[in-house]
């Protein structure tokens, strides 16, 4: 999406995140099974946004370190009284460097990994992550699946699949929130050969009208894993939810634990 960068979602959601998107059981059975994973051991969250899961963790007595890329986000979360022990980096996770430091887990939840707006991004996300990850830690990933993705992502960029009837794109108008003084949209365009979703949540009211731009480039479980084994992960679980559920032909969205298994390799040199 033209104009759209690393920063473009946080700063466009970071006012109201916490209101649409609050606390759910998933949120509990999130911070129950990273906590469980990290096993005491020093965890960084890619995408941490306003501390909806870091937070918690750091609550369970775990060393937490915090990355963004947006300055909107991050200034929400250093609001939060909680968070005075946290350390937060303002940073993209496709290039991020924390020196010295390793830790036995990493994770991006709630789709993050797909804010990166390409395979080779999303490849760089991967590498560096590694290259962060204590020897047998785990980096952990919530994306979803989305209607075709499979399809698409086998079919490749140069085909001409599409969507329902062959259509290249496919979009989508959806009613979000309606109140008796605002309506929410949700406006979408899918990309089938691309694997990107372009979007606009387009907030209307007597105030007039809010834009918040978001981006993403989805990719399939198979083609995370293969991302995953350049750079010496290997999945070690998938489940369908945070509880643990089996992942199945019901799935609409994965949690991956990959575990650095050996010393990586990333490509070019990193
Ligand atoms: C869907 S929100 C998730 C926030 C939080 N992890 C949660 O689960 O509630 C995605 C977050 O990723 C951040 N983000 C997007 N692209 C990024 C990038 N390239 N590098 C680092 N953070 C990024 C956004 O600013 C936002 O805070």
């Amino acid at each position: 999406m033209e104009g759209y960068g690393p920063a473009s979602y946080g700063d466009a959601f970071a006012d109201i995140y916490d209101d649409w998107y609050p606390p759910t059981l998933q949120t509990r059975a999130a911070v129950d099974a990273l906590a469980r994973l990290a096993g005491g051991s020093p965890v960084l969250e890619l995408g941490c946004g306003t501390g909806r899961l870091c937070l918690p963790l750091l609550e369970r007595g775990l060393e937490v370190d915090g990355l963004d890329a947006s300055e909107a986000m991050l200034a929400q979360l250093r609001a939060k009284p909680q968070a005075a022990a946290l350390r937060a980096h303002h940073g993209d996770m496709a290039r991020f460097d924390l020196g010295r430091a390793r830790f036995g887990l990493v994770f991006a939840a709630f789709n993050t990994l797909f804010n990166l707006g390409s395979a080779a991004e999303q490849a760089a996300c991967f590498a560096r992550v590694a290259r962060h990850l204590r020897p047998g830690g785990r980096f952990v990933i919530e994306c979803f699946l989305p209607a075709g993705a499979a399809a698409d992502a086998e079919a490749g960029a140069d085909s001409h699949n599409g969507g329902p009837g062959g259509a290249p794109t496919t979009d989508a108008i959806e009613l979000r929130d309606l109140t008796a003084d605002r309506v929410v949209l949700r406006i979408s365009r899918q990309d089938h050969a691309a694997q990107t979703v372009s979007g606009q949540h387009v907030e209307l009211s007597e105030a007039g009208v809010r834009l918040r731009p978001w981006h993403l480039r989805y990719a399939s479980p198979a083609e995370l894993d293969t991302l995953a084994g350049q750079v010496g992960l290997v999945l070690e679980e998938r489940w369908s939810d945070w509880s643990g559920a089996p992942f199945d032909e019901h799935a609409d969205q994965h949690v991956s634990v990959y575990r650095h298994d050996a010393a990586p390799s990333p490509p070019g040199g990193l």
